[in-house]
C-alpha cells in the first residue's frame, strides 16, 4: 500500500485549485437522459396497461456527455467531441452542455437519432424505459476523426469514455495519436475486445467489465495476477479497476494500490464510473500524481453516490470530504 504524505487524507487542498489548469478533451457515445414524470388514474382502453399523463419533464446529459460534465464541475476546461441526430434531442444536449460551459463539438448526423434513454415515471415508479440508439455513418465518423486531430494539441488529457453505440469506431487511431502528441489517454471501457485499447496509459473497468475479459478471480492475488497480465499485454501504464463499494484498485507494473470506498451513504450509483474517470483526467490534467489522482478520484465517487441521478461534484464538495478525513 502507498501511503502518501499526511494531512487531508494525504492531499494537499492546494493541489485541488490547479484543477483550474487542468485542460480536457472527452471523445465517446453521448446520449440524453430523459425522464417523463406523469399521474397514473386509469388502465387504457386499447390495452392492458396504464395510461400515464405526463405532467413534468427532466434532461440530463448522459455517457460521455455526463463525463464531460463532471470534468467541468471539477473546475476544468473541457471539450466534447461526438455525435448526435438532427433532431431536437441532440439540439437539447448541445444546449445542456453550453449552460454547463463545456465546448460542444458535437457532430450532426441527419441519417441517425441521437441516442435517448427516456423513462417514463408513475406513481413513483420507473413503469418503461424507451431507448433510441442508431450507430453514427461512417462519414460522419471520418470527419470526426479530422477534427479530432486538429482539436488534441489544445489538451493535455484525453478521456475516450465508450458506451458501445459505435462512436468510437477510431478509437484505437486516437490513442496512438494521442499518446504520439504526448497526451495523457484514458479509457473507460466497454465489451471483450480490449485490444483496440491497446497503448493508452490507463484503462478504468468496472468488475463485471473487467471479468469478462480475464474471467472470474478467485482472490486478490488471482485478480492481481490477472490484472497484471491484461495491463502488460495491453501495453498500458495502468489498470485501475472499479469495485463498486469496494472502492478500486490500481495496478501499475509491480505495484498495487487499493483504496477502499469513501461513500458516507449510497442513494445512486449510476454515473459514478463517469464521475471517476472524469477526476482522474482533470486530477492528472493539473499535474497530480497517478497515486494521488486515484484516491481523489474515490473521494469524488464516494460523494456523488451521495446524491440522486447522474450527479456531480465540485471542489468545495472534494475538499471538506477531504479534511473530514483527515
Ligand atoms: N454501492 C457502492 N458503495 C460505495 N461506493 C460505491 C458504490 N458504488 C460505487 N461506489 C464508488 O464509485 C466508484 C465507481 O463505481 P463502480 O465501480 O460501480 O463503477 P461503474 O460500474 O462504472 O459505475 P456506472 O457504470 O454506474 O457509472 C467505486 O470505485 C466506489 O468508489
Ligand atoms: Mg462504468
Amino acid at each position: 500500500m502507498n501511503r502518501v504524505g499526511s494531512a487531508t487524507a494525504g492531499i494537499d487542498p492546494k493541489l485541488l485549485a490547479r484543477f483550474r489548469d487542468a485542460r480536457v478533451l472527452v471523445v465517446g457515445d453521448v446520449m440524453l437522459d430523459r425522464y417523463w414524470f406523469g399521474e397514473v388514474s386509469r388502465i387504457s382502453p386499447e390495452a392492458p396497461v396504464p395510461v400515464v399523463k405526463v405532467e413534468r419533464s427532466d434532461e440530463r446529459p448522459g455517457g460521455a456527455a455526463n463525463v464531460a460534465r463532471n470534468a467541468a464541475a471539477l473546475g476544468a476546461k473541457v471539450a466534447l467531441l461526438s455525435v448526435v441526430g438532427d433532431d431536437e434531442a441532440g439540439s437539447t444536449l448541445n444546449r445542456l452542455l453550453a449552460t454547463d460551459g463545456i465546448e460542444a463539438r458535437l457532430h450532426r448526423d441527419p441519417t441517425i437519432a441521437t441516442t435517448v434513454k427516456l423513462r417514463v415515471i408513475g406513481r413513483q415508479q420507473q413503469l418503461l424505459r424507451i431507448d433510441f440508439e442508431t450507430p453514427p455513418s461512417h462519414e460522419v465518423l471520418a470527419n470526426k476523426l479530422v477534427e479530432f486531430r486538429t482539436l488534441l494539441s489544445g489538451y493535455d488529457v484525453l478521456i475516450l469514455s465508450d458506451y458501445g453505440k459505435g462512436g468510437l469506431t477510431h478509437v484505437a487511431e486516437m490513442i496512438q495519436a494521442g499518446r504520439a502528441a504526448g497526451k495523457t489517454v484514458l479509457v473507460d471501457p466497454k465489451g471483450d475486445d480490449y485490444s483496440r485499447y491497446r497503448g493508452a496509459t490507463m484503462v478504468t473497468p468496472n468488475r463485471g467489465e473487467l471479468r469478462e475479459v480475464v474471467g472470474r478471480w478467485k482472490s486478490e492475488d488471482d485478480l492481481a495476477a490477472r490484472a497484471e497480465r491484461l495491463r502488460a499485454e495491453l501495453e498500458l501504464d495502468a489498470l485501475l479497476v472499479t469495485r463498486s463499494e469496494e472502492g478500486m484498485t490500481l495496478f501499475q507494473p509491480g505495484a498495487r494500490v487499493h483504496e477502499p470506498t469513501k461513500a458516507q451513504e449510497v442513494y445512486d450509483v449510476s454515473g459514478a464510473g463517469d464521475t471517476v474517470i472524469a477526476a482522474l483526467g482533470v486530477a492528472l490534467g493539473a499535474g497530480i500524481s497517478l497515486p494521488l489522482a486515484v484516491r481523489i478520484a474515490n473521494y469524488a465517487a464516494g460523494i456523488v453516490v451521495g446524491k440522486l441521478g447522474t450527479a456531480v461534484v465540485h471542489p468545495d464538495e472534494l475538499a471538506a470530504a477531504l479534511a473530514a478525513a483527515s
